[in-house]
């Protein structure tokens, strides 16, 4: 395939990263608030621990769906993967992302670390955004026109 025509592709990637940051914002705002409210026996409206989760899945689903572009593209542009760091970046970021989400599965008052091993892996998981932003926004460059 030539090269415009993956422009596209890569196009939604960027996108998709953009949702991704907004997403993850979203849900460090609304599991601070869970947070604080813990610490201060403040009570947490109801709709707050669903609306983490929901919020939550979406991240999911368009973490998965960079790492489907990404392999998609770079398999129908080379025919074979691991031409940057990029593509440790991005199966980081998939990896941590998928901690976060399963323990997050777990969290309840008989597993208190379990609380702490979210927290954690998404706290590193925001570098992992970063780096796979910054690596995704330098490979892109020689798609463009
Ligand atoms: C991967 C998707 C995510 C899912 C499915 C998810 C889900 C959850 C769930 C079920 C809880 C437990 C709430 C409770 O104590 O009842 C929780 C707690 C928490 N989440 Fe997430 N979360 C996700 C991502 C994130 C991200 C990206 C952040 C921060 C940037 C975050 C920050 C927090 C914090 C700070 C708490 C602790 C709240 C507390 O101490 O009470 N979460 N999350
Ligand atoms: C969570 C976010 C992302 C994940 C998980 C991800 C994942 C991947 C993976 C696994 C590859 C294959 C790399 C290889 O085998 O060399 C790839 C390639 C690629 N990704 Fe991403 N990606 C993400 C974000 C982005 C962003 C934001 C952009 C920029 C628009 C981007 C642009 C590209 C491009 C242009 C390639 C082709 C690699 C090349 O030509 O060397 N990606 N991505």
């Amino acid at each position: 395939m030539n090269l415009p025509s993956f422009l596209w592709l890569w196009k939604i990637a960027a996108w998709s990263m953009g949702l991704s940051l907004t997403t993850y914002a979203i849900l460090a705002i609304s599991g601070g608030w869970m947070f604080y409210s813990r610490h201060n026996k403040l009570p947490r409206p109801s709709w707050l621990r669903p609306f983490h989760y929901g919020i939550g899945s979406i991240m999911v689903s368009l973490v998965l769906l960079l790492l489907s572009i990404g392999l998609i593209g770079t398999i129908g542009h080379y025919g074979s993967l691991g031409h940057s760091f990029h593509l440790i970046a991005g199966v980081s970021v998939v990896i941590l992302v998928l901690i976060s989400a399963i323990s997050a599965t777990q969290i309840n008052p008989k597993q208190p670390w379990v609380r702490s091993l979210h927290i954690g892996t998404n706290i590193i998981l925001f570098f992992g955004f970063l780096t796979v932003g910054l690596t995704g926004w330098t490979v892109v460059q020689k798609y463009l026109p």
